[in-house]
């Protein structure tokens, strides 16, 4: 068995961002590799290929969900079938329960939500205009995908931000700045749980037209969910969009401040955005590995793996794997965004993949259209502080200038 001395996963390894070299290297020995866990006994499986990468999303039966996304086991009190949350779900019981979820998602709702995701970006973006510097992370990339969240499901104006605090305890429970402690973390995730199944209670009493009460009202076969059951999924819905939709727009800003000449082009060409988006996407996943547990004894990439061991796909290893992207560690936003989409997996695979996908293509254009509307000349104050997660890619904070455009 290969076996890898100094683990890749560790957090002081993605303290300056996920690490491509290593991940290149690793790439060129190993289909898929053993390393031990950095913080227990054990380990897990690296996958760096697509073709295996594949195989583990699209084969839920030998490669479950059930056992969590983190590298760290959860703790039983989460995996309780009331809790249950539908990324941690297998088939049959995962497809029955997406169907009842999965129709305000689909691409004819976002339609519609278009004309108000507009008029929310242009007062987002109205809020910093006139002061020409701003904390992009927080005062700009996390609104949209808030707003649209929060309105989406009818959470009050007075609960956000607590759901915001709450949410960035659950992703990044190895950073301080977040949460005490990876348990804490956990704790964070059961109270966005609860808030979630208050928030069911509260629609049942006062019905209005959200989401929140669209999935409460969808059944199959006579059955709907429970309130537990829409507690848990509240809680996938936002730590799910919110953090992954603000850290994709604030790489791609920061790609843009990199490289004006590529931002001079979106700004003269706006029907070349979609494209843009493809390429930020595929270039700085926000999710940084997918994690599975084996069933049985299987094979994969030509190692015999026995049940119960860890999986990690590594999404940046396909997305900068040069078999698929010609010059892989090159921004460049005139590549087929037709390609990026059948081939980068930053939104997962298989049954799993991200529910949210075409409201996040459409946060993510609507906001970076009203940014190079806007913003002329966009610059770094200081270099971004990262937030500190292997699993998570992003920032805390970035501190920008810009100029108003005329
Ligand atoms: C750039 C933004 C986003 C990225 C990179 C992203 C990424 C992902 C990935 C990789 C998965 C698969 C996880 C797995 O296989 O274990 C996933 C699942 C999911 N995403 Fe997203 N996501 C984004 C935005 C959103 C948004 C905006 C929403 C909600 C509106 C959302 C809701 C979900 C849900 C509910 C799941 C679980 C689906 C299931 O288990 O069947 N995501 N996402």
């Amino acid at each position: 068995m290969q076996h890898l001395q100094e683990p890749l996963l560790e957090l002081d390894h993605f303290a300056g961002g996920i690490p491509h070299a290593r991940i290149e290297a690793l790439r060129g020995e190993n289909r898929v590799v053993w390393e031990p866990d950095p913080y227990a006994t054990g380990g897990h499986w690296l996958v760096l290929h697509q073709r295996e990468i594949d195989e583990v999303l699209t084969n839920p039966d030998r490669f479950s969900s059930g056992r969590g996304p983190f590298l760290e086991d959860m703790p039983e009190s989460l995996l309780n079938p009331e809790r249950m949350s539908i990324n941690l779900m297998d088939p049959p019981g995962h497809r029955e329960y997406r169907s009842l979820v999965e129709n305000a998602f689909r691409p004819s709702m976002l339609k519609e939500r278009e004309p108000i995701m507009r008029e929310m970006a242009r007062d987002i973006v109205d809020k910093v205009i006139d002061r020409g510097t701003c904390d992009f992370v927080n005062d700009v990339a996390i609104h949209l995908p808030m707003r649209v969240m929060f309105m989406l499901l009818g959470v009050r104006p007075e609960d956000e931000r607590r759901v915001v605090d709450l949410t960035n305890a659950t992703l990044f429970g190895d950073d301080p700045r977040y949460a005490k402690s990876r348990e804490a973390g956990f704790d964070a995730k059961k109270e966005l749980d609860a808030f979630g199944v208050a928030l069911a209670a509260d629609h049942r009493a006062n019905p209005r037209e959200t989401i929140t009460m669209d999935v409460l009202r969808a059944e199959r076969n006579g059955e709907g969910l429970s309130d537990h059951q829409f507690g848990a999924f509240f809680t996938n819905l936002i730590s799910g969009g919110l953090d992954t939709t603000r850290n994709a727009l604030s790489f791609g800003l920061l790609e843009f401040i990199r490289h004006p000449e590529q931002y001079a082009i979106i700004q003269s060409d706006p029907a070349l955005i979609p494209g843009a988006v493809e390429e930020i996407l595929r270039f700085h996943n926000p999710v940084i590995y997918l994690r599975r547990t084996t069933t049985r004894a299987v094979e994969l990439g030509g190692q015999a793996i026995p049940a119960g061991e860890k999986i990690i796909c590594i999404v940046s290893s396909a997305n900068r794997d040069p078999e698929l992207f010609d010059r892989p560690d090159v921004f460049d936003i005139t590549r087929s965004a037709a390609h990026a989409r059948r081939s980068y997996r930053t939104f997962g695979g298989g049954p799993h993949y991200c529910l949210g996908i075409h409201q996040a293509r459409m946060n993510l254009t609507v906001m970076l259209g009203e940014i190079a509307r806007r913003f002329d000349n966009p610059r770094l104050v200081v270099e971004p502080k990262r937030a500190r997660s292997m699993f998570m890619n992003g920032f805390s904070e970035m501190q920008i200038a810009f100029d108003k455009r005329a």
